[in-house]
């Protein structure tokens, strides 16, 4: 349809200006530094890698780059990509002087990324859900092929999103089999936190593997 790069030009472009009122508020809008459900969750999503170290880590949607850091450690190259100038700042900051890191300031959905299996860890965390937007549903599906895609052999896919109903948690899982179906193997999956002690809310947390 010829409207299509106009939509997806003004979707792209409310989802920037909306990401950096967010992070343009305050510091860690989300608490991934300061709420137990966070700190939790964010530790599941590491011991998934079971003390694996990565050749080429790619994370979509970094933030603030609190996963960022901890990804760093543990990967000879990283690359974190996020939609959010302000967000990314913090996170160029945050990993000042970690030469083996770079940013990537760019719509998940429209960037082409590197070379097919360039990646031998790709982490997406809470942001799937935000990519999933009525007009721009054709671009949304077409990312799990890509994503799916930039994973190498023997690559390990994790997958954590947050859900407060069982409705969410089936969107959840409809992430997770769109990677089956593209031909990742699940490894395993879990629903993280305490839902009495975090206001409802659980992560769903997936490791595939190619
Ligand atoms: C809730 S945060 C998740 C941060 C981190 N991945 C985690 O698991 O804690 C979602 C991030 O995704 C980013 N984001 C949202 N839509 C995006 C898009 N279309 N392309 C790239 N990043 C996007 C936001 O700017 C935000 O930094």
């Amino acid at each position: 349809m010829i409207l299509d790069p106009l939509i997806r030009w003004l979707n792209r472009r409310a989802v920037r200006r909306k990401m950096d009122r967010v992070f343009s508020r305050k510091a860690d809008p989300y608490g991934y530094e300061s709420l137990p459900y966070e700190t939790q969750r964010l530790d599941a999503m590491e011991a998934a890698f079971q003390g694996r170290r990565f050749e080429a880590a790619l994370e979509l949607g970094c933030a603030e780059g609190v996963f960022t850091e901890r990804l760093a450690d543990r990967a000879a190259m990283l690359t974190a990509v996020d939609i959010s100038p302000v967000a990314l700042e913090r996170a160029r900051r945050r990993l000042a002087g970690r030469a083996h890191v770079e940013f990537v300031e760019t719509d998940v959905r429209d960037w082409p990324g590197p070379s097919p299996g360039a990646f031998d860890l790709i982490v997406v965390g809470d942001v799937l859900y935000y990519l999933d937007k009525p007009l721009v549903r054709e671009a949304f599906e077409q990312a799990f092929g890509r994503i799916a895609g930039w994973l190498g052999p023997r690559g390990l896919l994790v997958l954590a999103h947050g859900f407060a109903s069982p409705e969410e948690r089936r969107i959840r899982e409809g992430y997770r089999q769109r990677f089956e179906r593209l031909g990742l193997r699940l490894l395993g999956e879990t629903a993280v936190g305490d839902a009495g002690a975090s206001g409802g809310v659980q992560c769903l947390l997936s490791s595939l593997a190619r």
